[in-house]
């Protein structure tokens, strides 16, 4: 060998082999909650997810889950300094599946990917760059691993091979050895954050239920809408006036199509993109009087915006100095870190609208996309670097916009593009442009894991099969939203679908006695309102048996396990969705353990297994777990306010006795956040006879709205 090479292959293995060595540490766990534990790692920033969302973790409600040790598969986790970097490491064991790692559109499992967790808006790749990439991860095994940081951090969830792994995969010769692999074996997830330090957070828990409940209850609990939030929402064309929405709410009422808020898009504005925060004299000549026939109708608004600054707008001179060094759409941005930037905010969003009636803010482009947005060389009068302003951005202006509703005890439920981690409370939806129907049902699989919620909205449709199809999927979903703000469909557009679609959208509001109390599961547990199959129990994302064929029958889950699986998803603790895309006849469904039942007719459909359906076009198939209990209201088309006292229908399905307890509160204000809601467990058991009976107590806690139950028994 020639000496130069000699003296240079001396030098790298000498580099590589301190590099390796260097200050690998583990880390030191501080228990924070229970079951929750925090190490911090050099030196971490001041802006952090959790900081901005100002997070408040429930100890009392964490406390109740109980108080598990340590999770013994993360002994072994490590921490380097390198570079003024800080890198990561945490072991993998063998059978472990990884999920989470921000809102992916592609897949929910995330073991062997890579990905850049940056805000951004999605494009058709699951790699990092998303509206809501949460640093987050949960293992199978149950634990969860947070890295509260809001910089552009790089995760390789078990993809590189470390020449000290104690489970070195076989090296193996590609031109003889059919099993050689691209992708050897990695037995860790590595992290790169590109910063001197950083906070890391570990979530234990039995089940990756349990532990994205602490992950949500260390956030403060997930978010409690108001009862009109989970109605139905339509948004109307962007340049309509205030005589048209009107027109428009008449139309669905005289059609009999529900509506419980309406979108107004950037036309309300005088002057949108960038903004000025105040009504188009043309289009909304009396805003109030308009808002006050909107109320009295039972229709709430929401308000588009985006949050750069016109300079027509009346705040225009005095935010100047609280603004970044670049523009965006000529618009100025505003650094909400500084409390005069929301104080100027607070005060013209709170004359012009919130005193005014406004229900709350679909916050648009706050995600990116990088064309548009500020540069990461951009800087900010509180100093803190572009980077770290995009990763908060969205995070910030959801936090304060939810304080000014909070102050008038006004509970608020709005869209947003850019999220973080620390938002379970935060009242906000996510959306996107992006418009797959397929890609959309995944990403609601996928929000379930790390704290966010996400709506598949429905715009417009090539056919009338894809349009009811969308409507079906949306209704079924964190917000029933149909976004017309560019073309003006409506649910009755497409006419051979027009009944279909309205009966579906009734079917969400008769549900809503069940999707509140999925949402109050969401706040007091922390279980998540839309459910990954890999956080139901009974089903299992690790395979049972690794040995044996793969099939649906022997080994159910192993098969599903191997499948990603991406297009079914629960509601609340009962009911299974499987949306059906346009063009499909049949689709298979893979049903957890327990007996599962049709929706619609309460018939036994399987257990613990594979089916395959085809139910044709009219309906969305629905499957409830046996023992299901399932409140409805009477159809109607606006949500109940307050006041009213309704008559409530609780269906059972199957066969099994069951408890289950039914939410209520006043719906509106936060003084449920005071102890003033009821619970009311509602019981079927069998009586001597052998039938199943229901029954119920008349809670004598406040913010109970019915007034009689009648029990439907729908398996026969
Ligand atoms: C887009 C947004 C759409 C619509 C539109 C209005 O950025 O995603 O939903 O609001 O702006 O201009």
């Amino acid at each position: 060998m020639p000496r130069r090479l000699l003296t240079l292959l001396i030098l790298i293995n000498l580099n590589f082999g301190a590099a390796v060595t260097a200050q690998s540490t583990d880390f030191r766990w501080e228990s924070v909650a229970p079951g929750v534990w925090k190490a911090v790692v050099g030196q971490s920033d001041r802006i952090t997810p959790l900081a901005v969302a100002g997070i408040t973790p429930r100890i009392d409600r964490l406390k109740s889950l109980g108080e598990p040790a340590f999770p013994d598969v993360l002994a072994g986790s490590s921490h380097q300094s390198v570079d003024g970097k800080t890198y990561l490491r945490f072991p993998l064991q063998k059978e472990e599946q990884l999920f989470g790692l921000g809102l992916n559109f592609k897949t929910v499992q995330q073991r062997g990917q890579i990905k850049t967790l940056h805000v951004d808006h999605y494009n058709g790749k699951d790699n990092g760059r998303t509206h809501a990439p949460v640093p987050f991860y949960v293992s199978s095994l149950g634990y969860g691993v947070l890295i509260n940081s809001a910089r552009y951090i790089t995760v390789y969830a078990g993809t590189a091979v470390r020449i000290d792994s104690p489970n070195l995969p076989p090296e193996k010769d590609r031109n003889t050895q059919r099993d050689w692999s691209a992708q050897p074996y990695s037995d860790a997830v590595d992290i790169l954050v590109p910063a001197s330090g950083t906070e890391v957070y570990i979530f234990a828990g039995r089940s990756p239920m349990e532990v994205v409940q602490r992950y949500n209850l260390y956030n403060g609990g997930g978010v409690l809408p108001p009862k009109w939030g989970l109605g139905f929402t339509h948004r109307t064309p962007t340049l309509f006036s205030d005589k048209q929405i009107l027109a428009e709410v008449a139309d669905f009422e005289a059609k009999g199509y529900p509506l419980s808020f309406v979108g107004l898009e950037p036309g309300w504005q005088s002057r949108s993109y960038p903004n000025s925060f105040v009504w188009d004299s043309t289009r909304f000549p009396k805003p109030q009087q308009f808002l006050d026939a909107l109320r009295q109708k039972e229709i709430r608004a929401n308000l588009w915006i985006n949050p750069y600054v016109s300079s027509h707008s009346p705040i225009f001179k005095d935010i100047l100095p609280y603004t970044g060094s670049h523009m965006v759409w000529v618009g100025r941005v505003p650094d909400f870190t500084l409390p005069k930037a929301q104080a100027l905010y607070k005060q013209l969003f709170t004359q012009q609208h919130l005193s005014m009636g406004i229900s709350g803010y679909k916050v648009d482009e706050v995600d990116g996309y990088d064309h548009w947005l500020w540069p990461d060389v951009a800087t900010f009068p509180s100093g803190i670097p572009a980077e770290q302003m995009r990763q908060i951005y969205g995070l910030q202006f959801q936090k304060m916009t939810d304080s000014w509703f909070r102050e008038r005890n006004q509970r608020t439920y709005g869209l947003v593009r850019g999220s973080n981690a620390g938002a379970s409370a935060l009242p906000y939806v996510i959306y996107n442009d992006y418009y797959d129907h397929h890609d959309f049902i995944t990403a609601l699989c996928t929000s379930s894991f790390i704290g966010v919620l996400w709506t598949p909205e429905a715009r417009s449709s090539k056919t009338s099969e894809e349009w009811l199809r969308r409507m079906q999927s949306v209704c079924f979903s964190p917000m029933a939203m149909l976004n017309a703000w560019a073309d003006g469909t409506k649910p009755w557009t497409f006419a051979d679908v027009a009944q279909d679609v309205k009966e579906v959208m009734q079917l969400r509001m008769q549900l809503l006695p069940y999707l509140y109390t999925t949402f109050a599961q969401y706040h007091f547990d922390g279980k998540p309102p839309i459910r990954a199959m890999h956080l139901v129990d009974g089903f299992s994302a690790v395979s049972q048996t690794t040995e044996g064929r793969l099939n649906s029958t022997d080994n159910p889950y192993a098969m599903a396990a191997t499948k990603d699986l991406n297009d079914q998803f629960m509601v609340g603790d009962y009911v299974l969705v499987a949306p059906m895309f346009a063009g499909q006849s049949k689709r298979t469904v893979w049903l957890p353990a327990g007996k599962w039942y049709d929706f619609y007719t309460g018939q036994l459909v399987g257990e613990a297994q594979l089916i395959e359906i085809s139910p044709g076009l009219s309906h969305i198939p629905l499957f409830v777990k046996d023992g299901g209990i399932i409140p409805m209201l009477p159809p109607r088309l606006h949500t109940p306010n307050k006041q009213e006292t309704l008559p409530l229908i609780v269906r059972h399905y199957g066969t099994k006795e069951t408890s289950w307890s039914l939410y209520d509160d006043d719906g509106e204000t936060y003084d449920y956040e005071r102890g003033l809601f009821s619970w009311t467990p509602l019981t079927v058991k069998r009586n001597r006879q052998g039938k199943l009976v229901g029954s119920w107590t008349q809670p004598r806690t406040p913010g109970f709205h019915y007034t009689s139950i009648s029990w439907q028994f729908m398996t026969p």
